[in-house]
């Protein structure tokens, strides 16, 4: 029986979330919590060398265009790597996991994004997920033309700013954009329980308030 919480981030590129996550992260440590985070794609050894061929613009170059499928299917490897080496444990050990990222931007790039479709996200995560769930998912999405133009400036910032080059994702176009953002927001329709969506353009400071009432309500009480 898992005594932990898990929490899962999503949103558009430059949606914000990376800051929150960090906020959070430090607030719940603050109140005496146990809280381990991670991103997706990475976190652990496998996961890290996995991220780094699917983010790379330059992959290509040497190892030909990366099929969608095949993209999916290194996410969901990814995936079952860190359940495995990260949240499993954590949630055993009564932590709370912030993940950055998880299936829903699967159903999302790749499901929408690539248009694989949902159904193939959905049975692969029964597959190679054990279809574990998050608690509760906090979805960052202000206004699709303010998702659209953040997206574009955090592709310009990208390559000039990583160490790494990571921008393989950011050179997409408001197409495969706007088709992500639809997606989100069919997800957080379909899963009112679970995904709390947050909508609005307001400031990093306000944001975090309502997502620290967001979780404080929804924390249960049994968790240590
Ligand atoms: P990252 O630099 O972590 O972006 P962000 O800070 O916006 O989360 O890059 C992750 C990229 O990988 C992002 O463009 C979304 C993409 N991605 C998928 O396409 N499918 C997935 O299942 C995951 C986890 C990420």
């Amino acid at each position: 029986m898992q005594r932990g919480y898990f929490i899962t981030f999503e949103g558009l590129d430059g949606s914000g979330k990376t800051t929150q996550l960090r906020r959070l992260a430090a607030s719940l440590e603050s109140e005496g919590h146990k809280v381990v985070t991670l991103r997706q794609p990475g976190g652990t050894a496998l996961g890290d060398r996995i991220r780094s061929i699917l983010l790379d613009s330059r992959s290509e170059e040497s190892l030909g265009a990366i099929a969608p499928l095949a993209e999916m299917a290194l996410m969901f490897a990814d995936r079952a790597q860190s359940i495995h080496q990260i949240i499993l444990p954590a949630l055993d050990a009564g932590a709370i996991v912030l993940c950055d990222r998880y299936t829903d931007s699967s159903e999302a790039y790749q499901g929408a994004g690539r248009e694989l479709g949902s159904e193939r996200i959905l049975s692969m995560h029964r597959a190679v997920c054990n279809n574990l769930q998050p608690d509760l998912t906090l979805l960052l999405l202000p206004s699709l033309a303010s998702s659209l133009h953040r997206a574009r400036r955090r592709n310009q910032r990208t390559t000039q700013q990583k160490g790494a080059d990571e921008g393989r994702f950011e050179r997409e176009d408001d197409a495969f954009y706007t088709r992500i953002y639809q997606a989100y927001e069919a997800i957080a329709a379909r899963e009112p329980e679970r995904v709390a969506a947050i909508r609005d353009d307001a400031g990093i400071d306000q944001i975090e308030a309502r997502i620290r009432e967001i979780v404080s309500a929804r924390i249960p009480a049994s968790v240590p």
